[in-house]
């Protein structure tokens, strides 16, 4: 078999109504112009979660080839100019370089690239997170990947039993880390706690797995929009691929870690801790409080470049009650209104339009009178 390349990237080229979901037309205007430049291409489809477009490419050139990326970039400006037209919310909002060049990356929208041999089967997940970051992915990519509670392959399945590799970024000084599950175990949690600061990029099997592929198994888009725009424009709401079955995780174990509701930063203004709520395509529009936070997952078999799909997999009564809990979650949360934890620290907000009624603030301050202390006084006379 071939190698094929899997490219979802991702933008929000505009929100339909404020950033709660996207419009009907621009999707149009996106999948005509992959209809139109198709020929380099295996098979596409674009999907949406929340005011976020998807774009889910198939093709034989590699990851961050520039004929794609541009293919990506000219899609999004045509949805970005059916969104003006409309008057959309935010429209073209994450295009924020002037023109293409070279690669997505570093202009504005998201991507995650797996680039493999194709085995005789291969069940793809596409996640797609909306009003969050990329370090949400942290902890269920832990789970499907490390966690033997959540994925009992882990433990029963000799294609599993020397684990996997963890590429991990760090985000603010540009630096990366490969640590491998079990025996990095702990090093690889002290860093991927941080969700902000340490990203997990891409998961690969190890050596010593008797399973059918020796290619990356997972990656999951890191770009900073705040990096490229240097102010805060929306979150980077984050896009996702997992591959699956035959020596790695079983679907139901790549779904599993998303029964269990995480606390994510992001949700209403970027600035709040929510749930993540797994939900069917036809409910990832965010209108409660910007939110709260979802992820959408849209399963795929990859054949011979193919996209034989989507199935929507968290449109199953089995996550009814984990979106009862992000619910019960996020009732909860929002009763602590503008205070910490639901609100960010003031240090997450930097980026924000906090510092700005800070600042206008800065001439009413006024010293704190303290009354003087013992200590603050004349030395005491020596004892003799
Ligand atoms: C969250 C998000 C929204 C906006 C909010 C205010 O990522 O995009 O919650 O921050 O709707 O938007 P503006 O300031 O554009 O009115
Ligand atoms: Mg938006
Ligand atoms: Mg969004």
């Amino acid at each position: 078999m071939a190698t094929i390349t899997l490219s979802a990237i991702k933008a929000d080229v505009g929100g339909y109504v404020g950033h709660a979901d996207t419009h009907p037309r621009v999707r149009d205007a996106v999948v005509s112009t992959l209809e139109e430049q198709e020929t380099f291409l295996e098979d596409y489809h674009v999907t949406s979660a929340g005011d976020d477009l998807q774009l889910i490419l198939t093709h034989r050139r590699g990851s961050d080839d520039e004929r794609i990326h541009e293919l990506a970039w000219t899609a999004f400006e045509a949805g970005a100019a059916v969104a003006g037209e409309l008057g959309l919310y935010g429209a073209g909002q994450d295009l924020v370089s002037e023109a293409f060049s070279g690669n997505v990356r570093g202009l504005g929208p998201g991507a995650a690239e797996l680039t493999f041999t194709e085995r005789p089967s291969d069940p793809v997940v596409v996640f797609a997170m909306d009003k969050t970051e990329p370090g949400a992915f942290n902890l269920p990519m832990y789970r499907i990947f490390a966690d033997p509670f959540n994925t009992p392959g882990l433990v029963i399945d000799p294609g599993m039993q020397a684990g996997f590799s963890f590429e991990v970024w760090d985000v603010e000084a540009d630096r990366t880390i490969t640590l491998s599950v079990p025996e990095d175990t702990y090093k690889l949690l002290a860093l991927i706690g941080s969700t902000a600061r340490y990203v997990i990029k891409r998961v690969y099997p190890r050596e010593g797995n008797d399973n059918e592929t020796a290619d990356p198994v997972a990656a999951v888009s890191t770009e900073r929009l705040v990096d490229v725009a240097g102010e805060y424009v929306g979150k980077d709401d984050p896009v996702a691929v997992v591959r699956a079955q035959a020596g790695l995780p079983a679907i139901g174990e790549v779904l599993e870690p998303f029964t269990k509701p995480h606390l994510v930063d992001g949700w209403m203004r970027g600035s709040h801790i929510g749930p993540v709520m797994p939900v069917a395509l036809s409910d990832s529009q965010t209108s409660r409080f910007d939110g709260p936070p979802r992820c959408i997952a849209a399963g795929f078999q990859v054949t011979d470049g193919e996209l034989i799909g989507p199935n929507d997999l968290f449109d199953d009564v089995a996550f009814d009650g984990a979106r009862e809990q992000a619910n019960e979650q996020a009732d909860y949360l929002r009763r602590q209104g503008p205070f910490e934890p639901h609100r960010l620290p003031e240090a997450d907000l930097e980026y924000t339009t906090l510092p700005d009624v800070m600042d206008a603030l800065t001439d009413d301050w006024e010293p704190i009178e303290t009354t003087p202390q013992p200590s603050d006084s004349a030395p005491s006379p020596p004892i003799e």
